[in-house]
């Protein structure tokens, strides 16, 4: 990738931490969405077009539509580890690799979770609200905003991959019991993390918190339903940092207002950002975040380099460090994705 006059022409869909741009810009022509707010659909298909790569963020929606405007398009590179906005399956059959970033992004997530498993059973976005409104009159309490206890208590991760093992690995400093449902029992997870399978309807009916870590897929969209989240203890917490599809988001907000389950912490939702009138908004016994699972200095940086070394390997005809659908090399081989 040498010849200026040849320089591959990249698309960005946002301003990103460095050194993404540069690293990027060294190789190829680069455009770059600017502003807060995601492109629209229409400014995607209008930039797309004549792309040899695309960076793009789990906000945007790429689909055959997408690929399809853009005729010499190899590579789309996600900004995230999910990569349910994209069409996957359309990409590997057009030849396009789909890139991803696993791992750098594991232990930010995790400690998200965490911090809305602590905040939501100890009650300190109401805590804080609390001081601020200067409804603290009487000091001291014995009743005022008792919560849950977390220490020694039963936690269930559904999906024990990167993400669910690492919070896993967090419950074992307070003692918990840690229970799991995934695809696969590995009794190898079960040794190390000291973790314990079961059924995902009996881990429901066990735990004390449930954390969710599982991609958004067509088996995954409303695991959580109606019938499971009635299932759960009075007193259990629901925490969702994976997508918030994965959760019958309606029949939450009923269980959580009738006090079903004692409450939620939520960093994912249907539909970002929250609408106004989300039932979500107006209860308080669930903690909001918005989509911030990886948002920390560190990890930004590290999706910034990784994004664009996923992306320049595939132009340069490289294995990319992480590649979401090796198939795509049966239809392109990377000796044919690589620039001149
Ligand atoms: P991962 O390592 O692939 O872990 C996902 C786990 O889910 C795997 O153990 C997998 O089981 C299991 N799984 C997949 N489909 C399942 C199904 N139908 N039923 C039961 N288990 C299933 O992914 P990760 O890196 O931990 O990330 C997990 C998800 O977190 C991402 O996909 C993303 O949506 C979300 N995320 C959110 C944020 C945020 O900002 N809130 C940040 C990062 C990630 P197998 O091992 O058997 O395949
Ligand atoms: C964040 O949600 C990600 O998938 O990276």
């Amino acid at each position: 990738m040498s010849n200026l006059n040849s320089r591959p022409k990249i698309y960005v869909t946002r301003q990103i931490p460095p050194p993404g741009l540069d690293l990027l810009a060294e190789q190829c022509d680069v455009t770059v969405h600017s502003g807060e707010t995601p492109p629209s659909r229409e400014e995607i298909l209008k930039q797309i077009r004549g792309k040899d790569g695309l960076l793009c963020m789990l906000t945007d929606r790429v689909d055959a539509a997408v690929i399809d405007a853009a005729s010499t398009l190899k590579v789309v590179s996600s900004f995230s580890v999910g990569v349910d906005h994209i069409d996957v399956p359309e990409a590997t059959r057009r030849g396009v690799y789909v890139t991803y970033t696993p791992g750098v992004l594991t232990d930010a997530t995790a400690d998200l979770a965490f911090a809305l498993l602590m905040a939501a059973a100890r009650r300190i976005a109401e805590a804080d609200e609390y001081v601020r409104s200067w409804s603290w009159k009487a000091g001291w309490s014995p009743t005022m905003l008792l919560g849950e206890g977390v220490y020694g208590k039963t936690l269930g991760v559904v999906g024990l991959g990167r993400i669910g093992a690492a919070v896993a690995k967090r419950a074992s400093g307070f003692r918990m019991k840690v229970l799991y449902y995934s695809r696969r029992r590995s009794s190898e997870k079960e040794r190390t993390l000291g973790v314990e399978y079961r059924p995902l309807d009996a881990l429901l009916k066990e735990s004390d918190f449930v954390s969710l870590h599982i991609p958004l897929t067509e088996e995954t969209r409303h695991l959580i339903n109606r019938e499971r989240l009635k299932s759960m203890k009075r007193n259990a917490i629901l925490i969702n940092t994976a997508r918030g599809p994965v959760v019958d988001e309606d029949a939450l907000a009923e269980v959580l207002e009738n006090r079903w389950i004692a409450g939620a912490g939520l960093d994912v939702f249907s539909a970002e950002p929250l609408p106004t009138d989300s039932p979500f908004m107006r209860l308080r016994n669930v903690v909001l975040a918005p989509h911030i699972g990886s948002a920390t200095n560190e990890t930004r940086q590290l999706m910034s380099e990784i994004s664009a070394k996923n992306l320049l390997a595939v132009l340069n005809g490289e294995e990319p460090p992480h590649l979401f659908n090796p198939d795509v090399k049966k239809i392109r081989p990377l000796s044919e994705a690589k620039m001149p």
